[in-house]
């Protein structure tokens, strides 16, 4: 409704703050992910702003909270680690875990596919990437998730002290022992004649890993869903296990995982879809609503595998494009082709309205399904 209204809006901020502009058309957004008046900087927002946030500023200063050329140097880094090429040679243990996962499903009874494979499956690959040992795995899970959920601040800001201090400590022991990892790849990485320092190392790792899973996670679940209340794809699908590949952007721009907004600040005054937006004002743009904009995909509520979705905007648009997405469709693809041969009977246990959805403020994913 506020998108077909006007897709570039003003709501209120709440607690007496300033308006936040919301973007919910397809163009405005790409135009809004396009402008480098509209900044990531997290830090130029809020410097000389009372806060009662005590996160962590590995966490808050993170490759994706900063402006070029801060941004620039570190995407570098990472952007080489992460292609599809780099991917390929992680498809064999993508697959494996996967296998070994629903090895351990019951056959014939309900089970819950958040736990046993969105969760898992996205943390077992983004640990082994970055050489999180197995014994830690389940903490560093537990505060990735406690940082992203809308509880607490208390709990949100410890979790990101917990979870920076623990890279923080996994960085040193590598350093001690090197291994071969990415992370240990990043430690001894040259950008010119610079090596990462600490605190971007801490920080590289700390999103690598939140980044990593808890969208993967969502998407997951959003994209099984989606089969499972679509018969007729789900079908199709199951008898030809070769076109999940195919069908990926369709499933992500159906329901996107970083669905209800990613944010910006304007440095200046900026013009966008005929909306003038003030100076330092936070602007969100609404993925969700973008990929679902009739004026770019016709009758965009109806899933069809038929309809080219690749220019969708599940991974954003512009320079902070999901440098992960290679890795993340390798494991929607190898988890979604294996359960829908594997368990070709799967249907949905409960009434679709009886779901539970995560209560997070940006992503959007199933608690449970
Ligand atoms: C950035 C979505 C998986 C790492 C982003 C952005 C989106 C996104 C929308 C841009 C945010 C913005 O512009 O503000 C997703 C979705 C995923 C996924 C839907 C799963 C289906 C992954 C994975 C990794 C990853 C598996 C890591 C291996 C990153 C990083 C950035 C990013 C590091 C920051 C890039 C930058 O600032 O240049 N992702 N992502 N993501 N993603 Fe992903």
């Amino acid at each position: 409704a506020m998108r077909s209204a006007c897709p570039v809006q003003s709501v209120p901020a709440g607690s007496g703050g300033r308006a936040n502009y919301l973007v919910t058309g397809y163009a405005e957004a790409r135009e809004a992910l396009n402008d480098s008046r509209l900044s990531k900087d997290t830090s130029a927002f809020f410097a000389g702003k009372e806060s009662r946030r005590r996160l962590h500023p590995a966490v808050s200063h993170t490759m994706l909270a900063s402006d070029p050329p801060r941004h620039t140097r570190l995407r570098k880094l990472v952007t080489k680690e992460l292609t599809t090429g780099a991917v390929k040679q992680l498809r064999p243990f993508i697959a494996r875990t996967t296998d070994e996962l629903l090895d351990q499903w019951p056959v014939g009874g309900p089970l819950d596919f958040v736990a046993r494979l969105a969760v898992p499956l996205p943390v077992i690959v983004i640990c082994e990437l970055l050489g999180v040992p197995q014994a830690d795995r389940s903490a560093v899970q537990r505060w990735s998730a406690e940082l992203f959920a809308a509880g607490e601040p208390d709990v949100i800001d410890a979790a990101s002290h917990a979870l920076a201090g623990y890279m923080a400590d996994l960085i040193a022991a590598k350093r001690l022992a090197p291994g071969s990892s990415l992370l240990d790849r990043l430690i001894s990485a040259r950008d010119g004649e610079d090596r990462l320092s600490e605190e971007e190392l801490v920080s590289l790792a700390v999103l690598l890993l939140v980044a990593g899973h808890e969208t993967t996670t969502n998407a997951l679940g959003n994209a099984l869903l989606a089969l499972l209340q679509h018969p007729g794809v789900l079908d199709r699908l199951r008898g030809n296990p070769d076109e999940v590949a195919a069908a990926l952007d369709e499933l992500l721009r159906f329901d996107s995982a970083v669905s209800m907004a990613t944010f910006r600040f304007t440095t200046e005054a900026v013009t966008l879809g005929g909306t003038e937006i003030p100076a330092g004002v936070p602007v969100l743009v609404a993925l969700g609503a973008a990929n679902r904009d009739p004026a770019r995909f016709p009758e965009p509520d109806h899933l069809d595998l038929d309809r080219d979705a690749a220019a969708h905007l599940a991974f954003g648009h512009g320079i902070h494009r999901c440098v992960g997405a290679p890795l993340a469709l390798a494991e929607v693809e190898i988890a979604l082709r294996a359960v829908l041969t594997r368990f070709p009977g799967i249907r949905l246990a409960v009434p679709p309205d009886r779901l539970e959805w995560r209560r997070t403020r940006l992503v959007r994913g199933l608690a449970s399904l």
